[in-house]
């Protein structure tokens, strides 16, 4: 897969979780190491996202860079250090360490197929009540995940006016972009209480 680079973000601060949640061990490997070994295994290339105090090489990343603000910022960052002629970047969540190698290839593959990106979502399972409204509909809903893969020029164009969002379809569909969605996995949970730790550490316990 010439042309493939990711993004791996891991400046975030970890608020909900009290602390770095990306430095906490998962299985005796930090939660960082878990995502980007993935991202090396799925990518050409890799460029991990650190809080600025965090920044030093790393033997699975090509470039180590300091994140910002957001995670948007964050991702900004880290395409600047991806080479110009990188065709697809995929954005990874450190904080998913479970995201399995084929869940890459498979928004990957939607965005070699034509789309401007792709992302990986599961049904939503919990009854979903609005503040206002009260219970809405769970049938139409789906809990996005990362990785997510794009168009490189895609990615770069929805960046360009420094918007903020939660993840980066959201910003490419805003800019035009054609965003498809593929099979999420449900074990590919996001470490955000250190409640997550202990069911990550049961689920890789599950793998063969
Ligand atoms: O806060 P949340 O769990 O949604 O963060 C998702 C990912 O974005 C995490 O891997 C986190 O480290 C990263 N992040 C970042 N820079 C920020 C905020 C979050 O790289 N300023």
């Amino acid at each position: 897969m010439p042309g493939v680079w990711a993004v791996v973000v891991a400046a975030g601060s970890g608020r909900r979780f009290g602390g770095p949640k990306q430095y906490e061990l998962l299985a005796g490997r930090p939660v960082i190491e878990w995502s980007v070994c993935v991202a090396r295994a799925a990518c050409d290339g890799v460029v991990l996202v650190v809080a600025p105090a965090d920044v030093a090489p790393h033997r699975s990343a090509d470039a180590v860079v300091a994140g910002g603000d957001t995670r948007s910022a964050s991702v900004r960052n880290g395409l600047a250090a991806v080479p110009d002629d990188a065709e697809v970047i995929v954005v990874h969540d450190a904080a998913r360490p479970l995201a399995a190698p084929e869940l890459f290839a498979a928004v990957i593959d939607a965005v070699r197929g034509g789309a401007d990106g792709a992302l990986c979502a599961i049904p939503v399972t919990d009854t979903i009540r609005h503040a206002q409204h009260g219970t809405i509909d769970r049938a139409p809903l789906v809990a996005v995940q990362t990785p997510q893969a794009f168009r490189a020029a895609a990615l770069r164009a929805a960046h360009n006016d420094g918007a903020d969002a939660t993840d980066d379809a959201a910003l490419v569909e805003a800019a035009g972009g054609r965003v498809v969605v593929v099979p999420g996995d449900p074990a590919n949970i996001k470490i955000t209480h250190p409640e997550d730790l202990v069911i990550a550490a049961a689920l890789l316990g599950t793998r063969p």
